[in-house]
């Protein structure tokens, strides 16, 4: 069983790093990739695995009721890992009302599929909800978030996804619906859109642009290099047990005026500019509203219980992004035209 993979949001970041290695460590099972390409969803993200013989893209919106409902019927889905969703949090400041169309509206209209498809036989099903720590709201200097933290969102974004987690659990408790939920911390990595802070300071270091900083710069982020998450999703599919939550993070805190001056001390190593010259583009700026002090994860209970653990340390992760930033200008240059100037102008400029 396990057979027939529908993953949700796979031209998305973290989601094109899970539908490549599922489609490579899977050759016998079948991929759907279902996506609406939004501004975050991009194909050439998976321009290396597009034709492979397991893989088949659907473009369309995890909203649209019938469609889902098809593609359940026409592929004989038994599994669904969900990633899509509207994930930036500025961006939920500005529209909230996207963020409880796709978080909300859309994770039930695929429980509502799974649910009316799978039936009574939920025997070797799988509905797979990807989330975040967000949901647990704002730590002070110490203490981290655990499975059992209550929640407590207070982002228009985190509260949609912590909308869409009751919901995912309610499905449990009510039909049995065979799920498991994961919360994440912060990820970093390759294909990571350039509104989230490392790709947006990368470009902007590249650039030769302003680096804003929120406030003074003190929040904290627990930071994951993205295929350590993909990693961890993996495991959880093949031995993740049912009805569980499982925390993922880096144990990797850093506060962000921190993390900012490290990555302009390597672009000035990478792009051989005089040490110290990139930290003179730090600009602090007006704070996000409501933003939330610190993150971090206790995730004791994957590692002990499945044995995952980080294994790209931040140094490298690091190195690793740069490089591929560097090294990819073509797909750096398409996704920072358009939509993401008249977004930039927006939220830097004219606030
Ligand atoms: P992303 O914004 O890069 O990608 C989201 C993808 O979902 C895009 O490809 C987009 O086209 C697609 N999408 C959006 N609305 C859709 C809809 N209505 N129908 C179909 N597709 C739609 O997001 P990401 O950073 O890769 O995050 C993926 C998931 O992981 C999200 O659920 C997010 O909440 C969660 N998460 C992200 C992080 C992080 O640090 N980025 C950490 C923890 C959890
Ligand atoms: O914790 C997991 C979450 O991490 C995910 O659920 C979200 O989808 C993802 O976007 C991310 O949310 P954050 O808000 O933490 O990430 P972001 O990259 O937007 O910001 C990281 C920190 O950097 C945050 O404290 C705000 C700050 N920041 C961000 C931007 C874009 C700045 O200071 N300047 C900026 O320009």
């Amino acid at each position: 069983m396990k057979q027939n993979i529908l993953i949700t949001g796979g031209a998305g970041f973290i989601g094109s790093h899970v539908v490549r290695l599922f489609v490579k460590s899977y050759p016998n099972k079948r991929i759907y990739n279902l996506d609406k390409l939004t501004y975050a969803g991009n194909l050439e993200n998976l321009k290396d695995i597009q034709n492979e013989a397991n893989y088949t893209f659907i473009k369309g919106d995890i909203c649209n009721s019938q469609l889902v409902m098809s593609l359940f019927e026409k592929y004989h889905i038994d599994t669904v890992i969900h990633l899509a969703a509207e994930s930036h949090v500025d961006r939920s400041i500005i529209n909230p009302m996207d963020f409880i169309q796709t978080n909300i509206v859309g994770t039930v209209t695929l429980l509502n599929a799974a649910k009316h498809y799978w039936k009574d036989a939920y025997e070797g099903k799988l509905f797979y909800h990807i989330s975040t720590d967000e949901v647990y709201g704002s730590l002070g200097e110490t203490g981290y978030f655990t499975e059992t933290t209550p929640y407590d969102p207070r982002s228009p974004y985190s509260a949609s996804k912590a909308s869409s987690d009751h919901l995912v659990r309610a499905y449990y408790h009510t039909y049995k619906l065979p799920i498991i939920i994961s919360n994440c911390s912060n990820n970093y990595g390759p294909y990571q859109f350039p509104e989230k802070l490392i790709p947006l300071m990368i470009n902007n270091i590249k650039n030769m642009k302003p680096l804003p900083v929120y406030g003074k710069g003190e929040n904290v982020r627990d930071w994951l290099y993205v295929e350590d998450h993909a990693q961890a999703i993996q495991l959880l599919f093949e031995k993740g047990k049912i009805g569980e939550t499982y925390n993922i993070g880096g144990e990797n805190e850093w506060r962000n005026i921190d993390l900012v001056r490290k990555l302009c001390q390597l672009m000035d190593k990478k792009l051989n500019r005089p040490a110290g010259s990139s930290e003179q583009l730090i600009t602090f700026v007006k704070d996000r509203a409501g933003h939330d002090l610190r993150y971090a994860i206790d995730c004791s209970k994957i590692k002990n219980e499945l044995g995952w653990k980080q294994s790209v340390n931040f140094e490298q992760g690091l190195e690793l992004t740069v490089d591929w930033y560097l090294q990819n200008e073509q797909w750096l240059n398409n996704v920072i035209t358009g939509e993401y100037e008249s977004y930039y102008e927006k939220q830097y400029i004219l606030r």
